[in-house]
């Protein structure tokens, strides 16, 4: 990894052997006060998270697992935008990687042949100032063989490198990673419809009937829309729009 470039997004990169989970060690930087424009890799999470307070399966230095520490100049209201921001980035650049196309399960989940290859938790918090900060974390499974993978998991998640049939070299994926993140990132204000755009054509939601459960509720629908917001625009039985901002989405097969 020492062969990273630093960028405005990523002025400082830190790279531990081994940390809990390298969202805790961005959201603990971000709450001491320190400035954003950090990201923090590990080759090995001892207690790696995804959404809804699971365990994110880390295998040591087979993939890639990193959070940016943030003080994104955007207004409070353009903050769910980062998770948009992050898939297209994703999506984009294993795309370009590798020649095969990406899809993006609303909102955070990146999918490759049919299996969930890559995450993404957002967080936010304050400082002892009460200076807000954005902790983006992505993991991109790599290098992991089948086995290497929890059996809960064995026919919903895989490797880039099992689909492709090669090792895939971590630091250059990286590298175009983080490249392709700063490159966007300003069309998080200037051009999100662009954004929005490049989500919606690579969606596996969108024409499906679906049920998202967010917080208690469920509800059922046929996922219709992105708004301009990047929320899920899903309709009813009843005919009535439903406006999501985040969820669990399993799609009824028909
Ligand atoms: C999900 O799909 O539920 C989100 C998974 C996010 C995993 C990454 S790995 C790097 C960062 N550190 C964590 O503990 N989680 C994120």
């Amino acid at each position: 990894f020492s062969r990273l470039g630093t960028c405005e997004l990523a002025r400082e990169i830190v790279v531990f052997a081994e940390t809990a989970s390298t969202n805790d060690s961005a959201m603990q930087r971000g709450r001491q006060g320190a400035e954003g424009g950090i990201v923090i890799f590990a080759e090995r999470q001892t207690a790696g998270r995804g959404r809804f307070g699971r365990a994110w399966a880390s295998a040591p230095y087979r993939g890639l697992w990193f959070s940016m520490l943030m003080r994104p100049d955007l207004p409070p209201s353009a903050w769910p935008r980062l998770t948009t921001w992050a898939a297209v980035s994703l999506a984009s650049t294993i795309e370009n990687s590798l020649g095969l196309p990406v899809s993006i399960k609303w909102p955070n989940d990146i999918y490759l042949s049919g299996r969930k290859i890559a995450g993404i938790l957002a967080e936010s918090g304050a400082d002892v100032n009460g200076r807000p900060f954005a902790v983006v974390g992505i993991g991109v499974n790599v290098n992991q063989s089948q086995a290497e993978f929890p059996p809960e998991l064995a026919t919903k998640a895989a490797s880039l490198s099992m689909i492709t049939g090669r090792l895939i070299d971590r630091p250059t994926l990286a590298a175009h990673l983080l490249r392709e993140l700063g490159t966007r990132f300003p069309q998080i204000l200037a051009d999100f419809p662009a954004m929005i755009a490049a989500a919606r054509r690579r969606s596996l939601l969108l024409g499906h009937w679906v049920q998202v459960q967010s917080g208690h509720n469920i509800l059922e629908g046929r996922a219709e829309e992105l708004d301009p917001d990047g929320q899920l625009l899903l309709r009813r039985s009843d005919g009535t729009l439903s406006r999501l901002s985040a969820g669990e989405v399993t799609i009824i097969p028909s």
